[in-house]
């Protein structure tokens, strides 16, 4: 006998009416009507069941700070380091794993079961990561976090950031990270690819930096990170994340740039929410968006995903972590309307977040392991267009968060309706 059916459900494919049977763990058939029976059965008619949410690019560390020491009154990106700066040195191992652990909670009943989240190493003391080091082992039965060394200050503006980031591999880290953009020069930012890429590829890890995040057509580390990346032999194994000068870059530029960086296998990561609050500050009307040019990459066979980055830190005072709320900023951001693109938008938080955490087992197909989330929707456009609620988040074969239907009951004169707002049009 099988552990779980899930029923008569829909597929981010465009697939209804189909059954998910799922034992120990793992997926093992996916098809209409199946004959076997379980131990629990899921009735999920007209509901869309996905693999889960994944944020690929995350600060794990800040996450839900906000208003230590104080609030950022400007809202901009330099408060916001400097808000950080002014909280590190009152950090504890307690307070950083109490706040990632909420966090988590927050990302598993918004169905996110994945999690890469970048850990800053400019503090000699390395509180976060040990903090953060614990949080992954303490939530692997429910989350998979992957942790990036982050030389927020700069590998090699920060005098001892050369150091900490090798204590932090050593300590189980799992993906170099680097921010060349914030180097003394350019020289300098492209001499920090070079020797964190040489680290990653002697270490057999992913590198994934924080790239380009500013609104200076310039500011071309993208470049070089592409050029390094083949030039060690990493192919598919570098992302880079942020890239919003891309914005701003000239497209003759731009039609260079985009075949070198698939040449390299590079991954892109956009983070809609903060690259549009941070970016196109130092300017007047008109105002740039600032995020990076996420339809020409795609179209160019580039993997893009969307993040979060931020929720209730020194850089952004909103959010839930809802990947839901991130794909619907970054869809309306890059103009991906078009049905097949609302998609896209979609797989940002999903597939394409998981190609880049390199994740096993990702998907829906029999073979993979049984994590999944069913929405109130009936398709991937009607989740955006909802940010739907997740009835139910399934880790394992195993239900670890459910959360009722949302129905609004409408009082019109002697007449009492129930509103729902599904639409099975698209
Ligand atoms: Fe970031």
């Amino acid at each position: 006998m099988l552990d779980l059916i899930v029923r008569n459900t829909n597929l981010p494919d465009g697939r209804k009416g189909i059954d998910i049977a799922i034992h120990e763990g793992r997926i093992v058939e996916v098809s209409p009507a199946i004959k076997a029976t379980a131990v629990s059965e899921l009735e999920a008619t007209g509901c869309l069941a996905t693999p889960p949410f994944v944020d690929s690019h995350f600060h794990m560390d800040s996450t839900l700070s906000l208003g230590h020491p104080r609030l950022n009154q400007s809202g901009t990106l330099l408060e916001g380091i400097e808000l950080w700066g002014e909280l590190k040195p009152d950090l504890t191992v307690e307070t950083i794993k109490k706040r990632a652990l909420a966090l988590c909670r927050w990302s598993i009943a918004r169905g996110t079961l994945a999690i890469r989240s970048h850990v800053d190493i400019c503090d000699d003391r390395l509180l976060a990561v040990e903090a953060l080091l614990e949080v992954r082992e303490q939530m692997r039965p429910y989350i998979d976090l992957q942790l990036v060394a982050f030389p927020q200050d700069g590998y090699l503006r920060y005098s001892g950031a050369q150091e900490n980031l090798k204590r932090a591999l050593d300590k189980g880290v799992d993906v170099v990270g680097g921010i060349p953009h914030f180097e003394r020069t350019m020289a300098e930012g492209a001499r920090s690819i070079k020797l964190l890429c040489e680290i990653a590829e002697k270490r057999g890890l992913q590198v994934d930096m924080h790239c380009d995040e500013n609104d200076d057509p310039l500011s071309r580390h993208v470049e070089t990170l592409a050029f390094e990346t083949r030039r060690q032999g990493l192919e598919g194994h570098v992302t880079g994340s942020h890239l919003t000068s891309m914005h701003s870059m000239n497209d003759n530029y731009v039609s260079k740039l985009l075949p070198l960086m698939h040449e390299a296998g590079l991954q892109v990561v956009a983070n809609p929410l903060i690259n549009i609050t941070l970016q196109g500050r130092h300017e007047g009307y008109p105002k740039r968006r600032g995020m990076t040019r996420v339809p020409e990459l795609l179209k160019a066979g580039i993997n893009v995903a969307f993040g979060h980055d931020c929720v209730m830190d020194p850089w952004y005072s909103l959010g839930s972590h809802d990947m839901l709320d991130v794909a619907h900023m970054g869809l309306h951001v890059a103009q991906m309307t078009g049905i097949g693109e609302i998609k896209q938008a979609f797989s940002a938080v999903t597939c394409n977040g998981a190609a880049v955490m390199g994740l096993d087992l990702y998907g829906l197909e029999p073979g993979c392991h049984a994590d999944m989330v069913i929405l109130q929707a009936e398709s991937p456009a009607d989740a955006l267009r909802l940010r739907a609620e997740r009835l139910f988040v399934i880790r394992r074969g195993r239900i670890i968060a459910r959360t009722p239907r949302v129905t609004s009951q409408l009082f019109l004169g002697k007449d009492q309706t129930d509103v729902h707002f599904n639409c099975d049009l698209l």
